[in-house]
């Protein structure tokens, strides 16, 4: 880690290594809004064939390539089914409404996840003076509940009603691969259970920027357009796509790491009295800290932790969020409990 400060705000701070610039530097290059660049057009062909996708576009960001997928699957007024703590409902800045102009209809799902009863019962009925469902959005690892994942099985039940329904189901897998490392479950089989996936190499991976969406190939090239729309067609981004190659390449399997010193810090934190853990829900590498029952408010539990030189997330409601990433070794870790077990009880 560069900085002093013991940094658990998101596995999305962590910063290039040697090595990975080194691969950036070396890349070839093209003009990709030609599509000549040799570097995304590999990144794009690999991703689609790991996850068993027709084709891929590479973008700057998760939240772009969620949007497109949103704008690509969509018609003006119709309704998009989102999980209530989603990302895409969440933390997009109400974008589907602005680019897309469609509607979220955001449903409560059983700790992030949403089951087919869940769509079902949310599906406008054929009626004009309903909005028209047009698509259904879930999330995996699920940012907000902590990383939790959302079993094969589930999704594929889910895309099974959905086909019936013909209704598109798309992914925000913006850490699908720490779901695939903690389960071991095929990155081809999430691609195969959805329409359309969404993942990012800037969060675990370690790569500082790039995203990609995943698909069949009209979608893609519909995505492509809006792309340009969005102000998202970049030229040599073989530099970026370089960067995600080697993090995925390199740094994939590192993620077990994470998801090893996520459950170490579960193990030593979780009899502390001034916050709660739920060691069952830590399932990758964020672990949440429940203050609701406590004396401390997370906000002052933050407070006290940025004084003693930890940097840490606000979760949901009176939680606080830590998140292990590739930035984070067993020294670091070491000295987060002890600062931990320091100043709570
Ligand atoms: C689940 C999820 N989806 C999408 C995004 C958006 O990614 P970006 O910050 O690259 O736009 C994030 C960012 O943290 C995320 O956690």
């Amino acid at each position: 880690m560069i900085s002093s400060f013991i940094d658990l705000r998101s596995d999305t701070v962590t910063r290039p290594s040697i090595e990975m610039k080194r691969a950036m530097c070396e890349a070839p290059l093209g003009d990709d809004v030609y599509g000549e660049d040799p570097s995304v057009n590999k990144l794009q062909e690999e991703m689609a064939g790991l996850f068993g996708k027709e084709a891929g576009l590479f973008v700057p960001t998760g939240v772009m390539s969620n949007q497109l997928a949103i704008k690509a699957w969509t018609a003006p007024g119709d309704e998009v089914i989102v999980e209530r703590e989603s990302h895409i409902f969440n933390y997009e800045t109400a974008a589907p409404s602005m680019m897309s102009a469609v509607q979220l209809n955001p449903v409560v799902g059983e700790q992030g996840i949403l089951h087919s009863e869940h769509v079902r019962a949310a599906i406008r009925p054929a009626a004009y003076y309903y909005p028209r469902t047009t698509m259904v959005c879930i999330e995996n690892t699920h940012n907000r509940m902590g990383g939790t994942i959302h079993p094969i099985g589930g999704i594929q039940d889910l895309h099974a009603f959905c086909l019936e329904q013909q209704i598109p189901l798309h992914l925000d897998g913006a850490r699908i691969w720490n779901a695939h490392i903690a389960t071991g479950t095929p990155l081809k089989s999430y691609g195969e259970a959805v329409e359309s996936i969404s993942i990012c190499f800037s969060k675990g991976l370690g790569a500082p920027v790039g995203s990609m969406l995943l698909g069949p190939k009209d979608v893609i090239t519909r995505a492509h357009k809006y792309r340009k729309i969005f102000g998202g067609g970049m030229r040599q981004a073989g530099m970026l796509a370089a960067a995600a190659q080697y993090a995925v390449e390199h740094h994939l399997p590192l993620l077990a790491e994470d998801h090893r010193r996520a459950q170490v810090f579960t193990a030593a934190l979780a009899s502390c009295r001034d916050f709660r853990i739920q060691p069952e829900k830590t399932e990758s590498n964020m672990v949440l800290l429940d203050f609701s029952a406590s004396d401390i408010r997370a906000e002052a539990a933050q407070q006290r932790l940025r004084e003693s030189g930890i940097e840490i997330g606000m979760g949901m409601g009176d939680m606080l969020r830590a998140v292990f990433h590739l930035d984070l070794d067993d020294e670091i870790l070491d000295r987060a409990i002890s600062i931990f077990t320091t100043i709570f009880d």
